[in-house]
């Protein structure tokens, strides 16, 4: 039994067990298109649809809103401006800075200022086009860089320091400074962003929003409404993905359908179409780094000096914790003797950037293994060597962060090792040599990476879940959980959990939609943490029940409560056997409680920001990956050819769902940092807001050959079954096809001079830095 949080050896007869790779609870109903999304929920009488009205500046005062042409179109039941929010107009999900509807001051191109709410969806895109907006317009800063220069921040900038950088940097044998960028990214979630609110009883709404926070979206809801949380109930079953971009921006799209159902009492949808999704809301913030590095004659880092510069759009959002989590991951698995690392805000006239799969730790990572990339080049050493030599130790031994956390837990050096090994690295990278030496067009090259990614919301109070289980006389349960499901896979994961501790088969189990009025105040699915958390807490539920279950039978056939055991869907009493079933009817006519709520929060963490010092993290989730790529040096076009991934999820609760996260952060992460490229214009108009413009990876950009392993490994902390959180850690293993790239376009001029390869890493930008080198080299 997995109970103390041990490793179960004996699957017996139980079916989908922790440790079982079954599918995904809705693998079938989302290939077989059955899946019910809230766009497919049957419409009530009445529904009403939205359309909004968006702003054509940047940055500028609004003069006057005329909406009377709009509110006479035909179809149309109301128009609303911020003038119409009964209560609090302003929806930041931490800081205030996001109105509803903007009031008096547009901010971005395409921020919405009125809504319109019209029988048909057709009929409110054409009366929205009718709302008249009278501007005053502003001058608008539209990049890091810029805001870094004149300090336009959203919120004050962090420091956190190691050592004597300083004194370090004036003596280190090797120096060298230097700047990057890399860009944003859109999260392009199948399912746009959409809610359903439908008048209920005494004024209360029930709203089915697309979110990740069903409880900030209720908050909100009732805050901009004016009524008591207990009025507002939100509901999803499942997303079509959320990657950070559901964590908090929901809100305004769920809070505007909330005003006008209230408004009409009728039932209101607003769903975004893709151009809309694209403009209305935030992405990836993309950052602007500057450094000063010294190192010793092996590449070994002695000191940085870091700014990390994040783009963080008008207003605060969750860029605080964003660019936080940037500096945590400023050093990916390097230790850093003497570091100062700063966190800068910035502050531009564009949507508000918001949380991304790594939320921040991919950026911060980006700037650090650049660095070493950068390192490696100059000393004309393998990158590899550089970054082993860089590794965290362990045991006092370098092993404690910029931000004082000891990292107790590291496996990069055998994982670096292994990964080595079974992707046969070294003498790939002599076959690519050689075959580069032989080919003046095409190039070839290889990247191996760490990754290191801290587990746990830096935000200390979010770490923490409550889950609701219900057993019937029958023998089957209904679970409920904060946890939401956006195709990852938590709620069979979850479930998992739950039949292992009553030892009953998954198909008992009733996996419900995350619902406010079930479970309360629950943190978003966020952080990687929705298994971790949500896990532990529905297990405390069902061991609550199983105790109760135990006690019973105890005292009714006269035994020692440890004579009473559940195992594969039986319940042994001394030498009696029943089924489950049996003694859940049993309890029940005993009149013993069938239901429980469990609760959860994280131990050990501990974070003082104003020292920026702790322990936020409960531990790191660690992987690898090598990839090789060619590119074609004449057209900047390029391939992966083959990558293997070694990566670490503890003691895996499904190893199918597990690597399934794998296979698409890697390649998400790949789209990051080769071809999804964001463009605004000079007057800042996002000009890529439909995939016409914006390229995602397909299945032909997943490297032709893709071998995903799961590295032995158990977590060292008392996570739920000893299992690691594998959401977002894998994303960052697409900065091996990044600097495999830059490693390909570096052959170019025979590794004797640095590219300069920025993120992301498009064609174009390969082909120029291609160029860059060749001229570098005639002259
Ligand atoms: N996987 C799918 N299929 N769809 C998603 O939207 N979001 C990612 C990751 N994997 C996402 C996904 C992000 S940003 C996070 S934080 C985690 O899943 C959230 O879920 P978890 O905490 O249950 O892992
Ligand atoms: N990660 C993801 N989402 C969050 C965090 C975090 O650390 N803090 C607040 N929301
Ligand atoms: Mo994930 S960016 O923490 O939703």
């Amino acid at each position: 039994m997995a109970d103390g949080g041990g490793i179960r050896r004996d699957r017996g007869t139980l079916k989908g067990g922790v440790g079982a790779s079954v599918p995904h609870d809705s693998a079938a109903k989302h290939v077989a298109g059955e899946a019910v999304y809230i766009d497919d929920i049957p419409e009530l009488p009445g529904t009403l649809h939205v359309a909004p009205h968006l702003s054509v500046h940047a940055h500028a005062r609004v003069l006057s809103v005329d909406v009377s042409a709009a509110r006479a179109a035909p179809g149309v039941r109301a128009v609303i401006t911020a003038a119409d929010v009964p209560g609090d107009i302003d929806i930041g999900p931490v800081f205030p800075g996001d109105p509803v509807l903007a009031d008096g001051l547009v901010q971005f191109h395409g921020q919405p200022i009125a809504a319109v709410a019209a029988d048909t969806l057709k009929q409110a895109r054409a009366a929205a086009k009718l709302v008249r907006v009278e501007y005053e317009p502003l001058p608008a800063v539209l990049t890091a860089e810029e805001a870094l220069e004149k300090r336009f921040f959203v919120s004050p900038s962090l420091t956190m320091r190691r050592g004597a950088p300083e004194a370090a940097l004036a003596t280190a044998p090797h120096r060298m400074t230097g700047t990057m960028e890399m860009g944003g990214q859109d999260h392009f979630y199948l399912e746009g962003m959409i809610a359903y609110a439908q008048p209920r009883e005494d004024g209360d709404l029930l709203v089915f929003s697309s979110t990740q926070h069903p409880s900030e979206v209720q908050h909100l809801i009732a805050r901009c409404l004016g009524l008591a949380d207990h009025a507002v109930t939100v509901e999803v079953r499942r997303m079509g993905g959320g990657f950070g971009g559901k964590e908090t921006q929901p809100a305004q799209i769920a809070c505007i359908a909330s005003i006008l159902a209230a408004k009409t009492h009728r039932p209101v949808k607003f769903r975004l179409d893709r151009d809309d999704d694209m403009i209305m809301t935030g992405k990836r913030h993309d950052f602007f780094v500057r450094y000063d590095v010294g190192h010793d004659a092996d590449g070994r880092i002695l000191a940085l000096d870091m700014d990390l510069a994040g783009r963080c759009g008008f207003s605060p959002d969750l860029s605080n914790a964003i660019v936080d989590r940037a500096m945590f991951h400023a050093d990916n698995g390097y230790f850093l003797p003497h570091a100062e690392v700063r966190g800068h805000r910035c502050k531009t006239h564009t949507v508000s950037n918001t949380a991304f799969r790594g939320f921040g730790g991919p950026q911060g990572m980006v700037a650090i293994e650049h660095l070493v990339d950068r390192i490696a080049r100059t000393l004309g050493r393998d990158p590899l060597d550089v970054r082993k030599a860089n590794l965290y130790g362990r045991d006092g031994v370098r092993d404690v962060t910029h931000y004082g956390m000891t990292v107790e837990d590291n496996v990069l050096p055998e994982m670096l090792d292994e990964l080595e090994r079974s992707s046969d690295y070294r003498a790939r990278r002599r076959a690519i040599d050689d075959f580069n030496r032989g080919s003046p067009v095409l190039k070839r090259g290889v990247a191996l990476t760490p990754v290191k990614f801290g587990i746990s919301f830096t935000a200390t109070h979010l770490n923490q879940a409550g889950a609701l289980v219900l057993v019937y006389q029958d023998g089957t349960v209904q679970l409920n959980h904060g946890g939401t499901e956006m195709g990852q896979g938590v709620y069979v994961k979850v479930a998992q959990v739950v039949a292992e501790t009553f030892q009953i088969d998954l198909d008992r189990i009733r996996i419900t939609a995350t619902n406010t009025g079930k479970v309360p105040n629950t943190s978003p699915t966020a952080a990687s943490s929705g298994t971790d958390l949500n896990g532990m807490a529905a297990r405390d539920g069902a061991m609550q029940i199983r105790n109760r279950l135990t006690h019973f039978l105890a005292e009714r056939f006269g035994t020692a409560p440890d004579a009473v055991a559940f195992k594969d869907n039986k319940v042994r009493v001394g030498d009696q056997v029943m089924a489950f079933e049996d003694v859940t009817r049993m309890a029940y006519m005993a009149r013993i409680s069938l239901s429980a709520t469990g609760f959860y929060r994280t131990p050990k963490i501990w974070w003082d920001r104003s020292a920026a010092h702790g322990r936020p993290f409960y531990y790191f989730a660690y992987g690898a990956a090598a990839t090789e790529a060619e590119i074609d040096t004449l057209t900047g076009e390029y391939r992966f050819l083959r990558a293997d991934v070694l990566h670490d999820v503890g003691h895996s609760i499904n190893p199918a769902i597990d690597i399934g996260q794998i296979e698409g952060g890697f390649v998400q992460g790949i789209g990051w940092l080769t071809m999804e490229e964001l463009w605004w214009d000079a007057g800042g108009r996002l000009r890529t807001h439909a995939p016409s413009t914006y390229k995602i990876p397909t299945a032909r950009d997943v490297p032709a050959d893709l071998r995903v392993s799961l590295f032995a490994n158990v977590n060292r902390e008392d996570t739920i079954h000893r299992s690691k959180a594998v959401g977002e850690p894998p994303l960052m293993l697409g900065i091996s096809v990044w600097l495999a790239l830059r490693d390909a376009v570096a052959a170019v001029a025979d590794h004797r001079v640095v590219p300069d390869l920025d993120a992301p890493a498009t064609p174009e930008r390969v082909l120029m830095a291609c160029e860059d080198l060749r001229a570098r080299m005639a002259g």
